[in-house]
């Protein structure tokens, strides 16, 4: 009997695993939105910084973290070796058919909107993530509370018009890889029959405009708030 193992080998298991991934990483881009509007409250950064307190020093979180790692790694291996197995496959293989009658521009530019995404992610963890944890951030305190001030350090991040547009460029391509991906997953996960084939089409790209938006127009904004 095949185990588990031998079916995430086959063609369909890859594109259910990364289905399944995608879609994990979907939940986290909209926590993670919604997290990071705090940023654009007028309160000095105590929400968010708070928030990223919270998000640091609660033990379920932290386990959840590892479920993140998992997911980005697995979702960016799966993905690539399910490109080089279309590549490899038959001219035109039913998926890459469907994907092209469906969407074609941007299921062909999947690899690559994936791969400056993940660029992206690098220089994001640098600048934020591994700041807070391994560098030396200042102390904010606000009357009792004290909190580690990662607001300052996204702050003056978005201070620079470069990384402004840096971030803005990049939600373009993450909002295209958006528009694909998660239509693309309904459907390797069969949930995407002839009925609810346009509705989740829809879902797609509206999650993807969404997310891009948002994640856009807060640098943008944090920009015009502290330029001036
Ligand atoms: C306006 C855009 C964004 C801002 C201001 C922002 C801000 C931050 C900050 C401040 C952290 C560090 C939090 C901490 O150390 O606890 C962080 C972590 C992280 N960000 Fe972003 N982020 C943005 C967009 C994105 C996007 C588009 C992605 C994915 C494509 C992403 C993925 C991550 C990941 C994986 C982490 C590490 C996990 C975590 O600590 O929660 N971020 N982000």
């Amino acid at each position: 009997m095949a185990n588990s193992f031998s079916v995430i080998g086959t063609s369909i298991g890859k594109k259910v695993s990364m289905a399944m991934t995608g879609l994990f990483l979907c939940t986290f881009l909209v926590v993670h939105l919604v997290g990071n509007v705090s940023l654009l409250s007028d309160d000095g950064g105590l929400a968010f910084n708070a928030y990223t307190d919270f998000m640091r020093s609660n033990v379920l979180i932290r386990i959840m973290e590892i479920g993140l790692v998992v997911g980005f790694l697995g979702h960016i291996v799966f993905g690539y070796m399910v490109s080089i197995q279309n590549k490899g496959a038959r001219p035109k293989s039913y998926s890459n058919l469907a994907s092209q009658a469906n969407n074609g521009w941007f299921a062909r530019t999947m690899k690559w909107t994936g791969t400056l995404i993940l660029i992206f992610l690098v220089i994001h963890l640098k600048s934020f993530w591994f700041e807070f944890g391994f560098g030396d951030p200042q102390v904010a305190q606000y009357g009792d509370a004290a909190y580690k001030d990662m607001y300052l350090i996204v702050k003056e991040a978005f201070s620079n018009w470069w990384y402004v547009l840096f971030y803005v460029v990049t939600m373009v391509f993450l909002a295209f890889h958006l528009n694909h991906g998660v239509q693309s997953g309904f459907r390797s996960l069969g949930l995407s029959d002839t009925k609810y084939r346009r509705i989740l089409q829809s879902l797609g790209s509206v999650f993807a405009f969404v997310m891009g938006i948002g994640f856009a127009l807060i640098p943008i904004l944090m920009y015009v708030k502290h330029a001036s």
